[in-house]
């Protein structure tokens, strides 16, 4: 089996970073070989294995301009059956120069089919924008992860999002489905969160995880350390959350 699963939101500061990084360890703890793209110049990601997105090389920068070069060949191992592809700081000028390129929706895609490697899960993480390397990340993708933050204002966003989404399937790729979306952020014992919560789950049913991730702040320290949560702090809440929604995802992709 192997999913490739893009976490995606046009907003910035959702959680997808910390989704990918502890959904993957989740992932890998329960025995599947993992493996976490950066596609984000930013290099959150890529910093939180202990890699430097101004150093590092190859990164996702020379995988998305060379098609010679697979997803495989910029491996980096991170954590036991947990792998990371790099993103380097060049990333976001790489973005201007693929434009030119006939192939450009489809090189993560192409780079990921192409590698020899057998992985459970693929999992990518996407910059806060729908430009071309989200697009990258949704042609490439059988499943899209939407993370939410539990605030109205921040909830507004996603139907522009699923808008493009969907034009991407129509246009694109016809196998990708929504796997969910994750309330993150939760202030416990908020009403206006709970409010929230509610209203996704009447927009999205049985597309909404069960499971919520907690505001804790072992979410925000543990990449300092290099860590995922449930590394850092296996109690926490948000590690108990991260675990919990990796159990729903393996139990919906079975
Ligand atoms: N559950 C949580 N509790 C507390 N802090 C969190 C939680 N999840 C994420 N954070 C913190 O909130 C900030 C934004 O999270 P994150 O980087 O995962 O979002 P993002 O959507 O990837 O952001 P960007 O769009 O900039 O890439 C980070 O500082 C992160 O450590
Ligand atoms: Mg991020």
């Amino acid at each position: 089996m192997r999913r490739v699963i893009a976490v995606a939101n046009q907003k910035g500061g959702v959680g997808k970073t910390t989704t990918v990084i502890n959904l993957g360890a989740s992932l890998a703890a329960m025995g599947y070989r993992v493996v976490v793209v950066d596609l984000d110049s930013q290099g959150a990601l890529t910093a939180s294995f202990g890699y430097n997105p101004y150093e590092v090389r190859p990164s996702t920068t020379e995988m998305m301009l060379d098609s010679n070069i697979t997803l495989a060949g910029i491996l980096r191992g991170g954590r036991e059956r947990l792998d990371v592809a790099p993103a380097s700081s060049e990333l976001l000028s790489a973005e201007y120069r693929l434009l030119k390129q006939p192939d450009r929706t489809h090189r993560l895609r192409h780079a990921i089919e192409a590698s020899k490697d057998d992985f459970d899960f693929v999992i990518i993480d996407t910059p806060p924008n729908l430009g071309l390397l989200t697009v990258n990340a949704l042609v490439a993708a059988g499943e899209l992860l939407i993370p939410v933050k539990t605030d109205y204002l921040a909830m507004r966003g996603v139907r522009p999002l699923l808008e493009s989404v969907w034009l991407i399937r129509d246009k694109i790729n016809p196998e990708l489905d929504l796997l969910g979306v994750l309330p993150t952020m939760y202030p416990a014992g908020s009403d206006h969160a709970t409010a929230v919560v509610e209203e996704l789950r009447a927009v999205f049913k049985n597309r909404l995880f069960r499971t919520s991730i907690p505001v804790d702040e072992a979410a925000a320290i543990a990449p300092v350390a290099r860590k995922a949560a449930m590394d850092f702090k296996p109690d926490s809440p948000v590690a108990t959350a991260y675990r919990r929604l990796a159990e729903e995802v393996s139990d919906a992709l079975r």
